[in-house]
């Protein structure tokens, strides 16, 4: 895949944030961040519903899931944001606005796609029935990307924080998978034909983690400087 100017620097802010140090000042402007009531109450239905259903701690089939619904917001906001284009034809202020934020949608789907395809493929050993596996993240994702759609039209700050909230949690759990797996994934190779055409090449699953993990944190706070943008 041929890299755009805004990959190239968003790939070099990835890998700035495997510096603990650098990662850490990235994050910290953004811990104190208060979103409002209901991108809360939302956010909690999410992710206290995915904790019911495949546990508190990080696992592949935890994962798949967080993948199989956190890209939706992304391809939410391109498809309201496209629709109100087309009521700002007259306005190029507005307009310029609305195409900065697809911008940042489309760049995001992208990535988010890529989680979900390598993560499938790493998690197709778990075994899991039906409903955990496939219903679930697809009934989840579908309720998300129209919470994540009817925000962007009433409120797009509660849209946008409701998306720094999951991918808060996103990015927790990818920090923790680290921390308890290092070793088993330091061990662990990563063959995607996907990942390759995205064009990254970890040399195992702890640095395809990690970078995971950096993705998480970038759309975290990016979420909440698109609501200043
Ligand atoms: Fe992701
Ligand atoms: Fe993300």
């Amino acid at each position: 895949m041929e890299l755009t100017r805004e990959q190239v620097d968003f790939e070099r802010l990835n890998r700035s944030l495997n510096d603990e140090t650098s990662l850490k000042d990235y994050k910290a402007p953004y811990d104190a961040y208060c979103p409002g009531l209901v991108p809360r109450l939302l956010s909690a239905f999410l992710i206290s519903s995915g904790n019911l259903v495949y546990g508190r701690e990080p696992s592949y089939l935890k994962f798949r899931a967080i993948e199989v619904i956190a890209r939706v917001p992304y391809q939410s906001w391109s498809s309201v944001i496209y629709t109100l284009q087309t009521f700002c034809y007259t306005n190029e202020k507005r307009a310029l606005a609305l195409s900065r934020a697809a911008q940042f949608s489309s760049a995001a789907e992208e990535n988010e796609t890529m989680h979900v395809i390598v993560v499938s493929h790493l998690a197709r050993d778990e075994r899991a029935g039906v409903i955990r596996h496939t219903v679930i993240p697809l009934l989840f994702a579908f309720m998300y990307f129209w919470f994540s759609y009817l925000l962007y039209l009433v409120r797009p700050r509660s849209s946008f924080e409701l998306n720094y909230l999951f991918e808060d949690h996103a990015f927790e759990q990818y920090s923790r998978f680290l921390e308890l797996s290092r070793d088993t994934l330091e061990k662990k190779p990563v063959q995607s034909a996907f990942l390759d055409w995205y064009g990254r090449s970890p040399a195992n699953q702890f640095e395809f983690f990690r970078s995971v993990r950096n993705d998480e944190l970038i759309h975290r706070n990016s979420s909440i400087q698109q609501i200043s943008s």
